[in-house]
């Protein structure tokens, strides 16, 4: 039952949250690059599966604002997933390079090369089928499904779960509401239009029922929502206490050629963290216990000189490393290979490594590090 004040003012039935939302959506839906508007995928025009999955890989964890001029980048230089599956991985990773979590960059070529030798270059429509390939999980499969096969997947993510558990006042914590979330989800997903809706439930997300200070006087959803019925809606999601983010520490050494400036790269192992991303060398910083610090760290002898600390957040930790500079005329003595300013561009250089480079590089003279040094 309604409670009295969800009542719409007008006689009749209550449209569902499903019809409502996809009205609204017709008006409002954003312009994406990888998106067919609701006019043009009324009059029978799909998406290119091809964008759609390069889109949702991207949008993991990462905004429509981050992606977008990495999106056009990528389908500029690979415009069909053949041509992305030839590419070499390096490429990849370097074009990647600043949108963070790089295993999701390789399992993006390693599925680019699964869904052409394996499947002639046409993704799989079903979810069930889209899951078992590289990097694809429970959202990204039911995404893909509803978006470019009208399949009608649950589609949740962290957008949903927002509206969601306003809607219905769901008073358990996430994670474990999770399940609950999706039934609730699977029940709305309608038979007719089901990658609109759950791209309308994306918009709603961002644009509406924001996490703070949503609009609830603008939303279309209002008059079923108990969350804004009972004027809670911000305290929604519910989450369990996280426990605190561990710290780890580690040492960066930016060798540079007096001659042009050019500093010492090399590769990190492709498995881990950053895999196969470039990096001036560090300590091994991402072990659990606390990567060393110090100069005496250093994998080669040289007139290292301190340049001050930088820090970065994982998702599972935060870390800080020292950051040494040493001129050197010679090739050190470990593998990697001497990148110039004009290279960098084209280097797989993770947010982690241009700040390490930028720290080294600039000429501020830091002072000398004052807390007691570990291993
Ligand atoms: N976030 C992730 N995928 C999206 C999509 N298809 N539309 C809007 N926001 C999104
Ligand atoms: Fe979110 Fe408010 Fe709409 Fe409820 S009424 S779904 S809380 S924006």
């Amino acid at each position: 039952m309604l409670q009295p004040e969800q009542q719409p003012h007008s006689d009749g039935p209550v449209p569902s949250i499903a019809g409502l939302l996809l009205a609204w959506y017709d008006r409002h839906a954003r312009e994406l690059p990888w998106r067919v508007s609701p006019e043009k995928r009324a009059a029978g025009i799909s998406p290119e599966p091809y964008r759609v999955w390069l889109s949702e890989i991207m949008l993991q964890q990462t905004t429509v604002a981050a992606v977008t001029s990495y999106f056009a980048r990528f389908v500029n230089r690979w415009p069909t997933i053949e041509d992305l599956a030839a590419a070499p991985e390096t490429d990849v990773l370097g074009e990647w390079a600043g949108l963070g979590y790089y295993a999701r960059a390789r399992n993006l070529h390693a599925c680019a090369k699964t869904v052409t030798e394996a499947f002639a270059g046409g993704f799989p429509s079903s979810a069930a089928e889209l899951k078992t390939l590289p990097g694809i999980g429970d959202y990204t499969s039911a995404a893909i499904a509803a978006i470019a096969f009208d399949e009608p997947a649950a589609v949740v993510d962290g957008n949903v779960e927002r509206v969601v558990t306003r809607l219905f006042a769901i008073e358990a914590p996430l994670p474990g509401a999770r399940k609950t979330i999706r039934r609730h989800v699977a029940e709305l997903t309608p038979d007719r239009r089901p990658g609109d809706f759950a791209q309308a439930m994306m918009d709603l997300g961002a644009t509406v029922c924001t996490p703070t200070g949503p609009a609830c006087i603008l939303c279309p959803l209002r008059v079923h929502c108990r969350a804004a019925a009972e004027g809670r809606a911000e305290q929604f999601p519910i989450k369990k206490p996280k426990a605190a983010t561990p710290e780890r520490k580690g040492a960066a050494f930016v060798a540079v050629r007096p001659a042009d400036g050019a500093v010492w790269l090399r590769r990190r192992a492709r498995s881990g963290m950053l895999g196969g991303m470039s990096e001036p060398p560090t300590t091994n910083w991402n072990a659990r216990a606390d990567g060393a610090t110090g100069a005496e760290a250093a994998p080669f002898a040289a007139k290292w000189e301190f340049q001050g600390t930088i820090a970065h957040a994982f998702t599972h930790f935060r870390l800080e490393l020292e950051v040494y500079r040493a001129e050197l005329t010679q090739d050190p003595p470990i593998a990697g290979w001497w990148s110039n300013e004009a290279a960098q561009g084209s280097e797989a250089l993770p947010t982690l490594m241009r700040k390490v480079l930028v720290r080294a590089l600039s000429d501020v003279t830091a002072p000398k590090p004052s807390r007691k040094r570990t291993g």
